[in-house]
């Protein structure tokens, strides 16, 4: 039985699970690449990273909107039904805030490279612009709110994939072999 595109009552589909892997996949890159550009040596390597970084970054976000527009016409499957009150709050809470910072965090990654006057950037015909006038005030600033959110991203992605192991693990359901494709649905 192959896989369906859309969600089922009882599973993620593939586009779902393609854009919930792609997207985890890119955002480990960018973690790397970030302790990569600390350690990097010399302006030219550092520069390539930041700019490698940026990419990764915009394409995560390019996702992030398709990934939503995909999500609002394709209701999740239920949770299953021996979750408590507080878990499924939690769940949604947590899925929501996920949602939230996949955008937040490269947004504020490209107001902070406007501010540091290094917006304006490429993509063969694509070209990115400066959302606000470089300053460095705001540059000092942005680059905190840049670096905090995306802590909060992976700090919540962690507890996140926790949940999941938990609920494979120690709950036995189906929580995470719906988001995997190797698994079938009776439907
Ligand atoms: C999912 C997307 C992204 C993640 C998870 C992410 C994560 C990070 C992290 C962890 C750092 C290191 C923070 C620090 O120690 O100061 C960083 C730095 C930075 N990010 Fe991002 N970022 C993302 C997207 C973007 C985008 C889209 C841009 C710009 C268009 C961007 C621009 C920068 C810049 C300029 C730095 C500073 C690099 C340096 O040290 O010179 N980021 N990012
Ligand atoms: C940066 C890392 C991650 C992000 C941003 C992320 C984001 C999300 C979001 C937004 C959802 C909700 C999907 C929806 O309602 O449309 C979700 C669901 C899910 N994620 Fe992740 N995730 C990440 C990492 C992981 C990891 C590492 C695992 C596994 C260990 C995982 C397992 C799952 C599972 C099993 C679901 C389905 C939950 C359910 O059926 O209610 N995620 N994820």
């Amino acid at each position: 039985m192959s896989i369906p595109l859309r969600n089922t009552t009882s599973r993620y589909g593939l586009v779902s699970q393609a854009f919930h892997w792609l997207i985890v996949a890119l955002i480990l890159f960018q973690y790397t690449w970030a302790w990569r550009i600390d350690q990097a040596e010399g302006i030219r390597m550092r520069f390539e990273l930041v700019t490698q970084h940026k990419t990764i970054g915009m394409v995560v976000l390019g996702l992030a909107l398709l990934r939503l527009g995909w999500r609002l016409f394709n209701r999740p499957p239920a949770l299953p039904d021996g979750m408590r009150g507080w878990e499924r709050w939690a769940a949604r809470a947590g899925h929501w805030g996920l949602y939230v910072l996949i955008f937040a965090v490269p947004l504020t990654g490209w107001l902070y490279s406007s501010a540091a006057g290094y917006a304006d950037f490429w993509w063969g015909p694509l070209s990115f612009p400066s959302l606000v006038e470089p300053s460095e005030v705001l540059e000092d600033r942005l680059q905190l709110v840049h670096q905090s959110l995306a802590i909060s991203l992976g700090l919540l992605a962690l507890v996140h994939a926790l949940a999941a192991l938990r609920h494979h693990f120690i709950n036995k359901d189906d929580v995470l072999r719906r988001m995997l494709p190797s698994w079938q649905s009776k439907d």
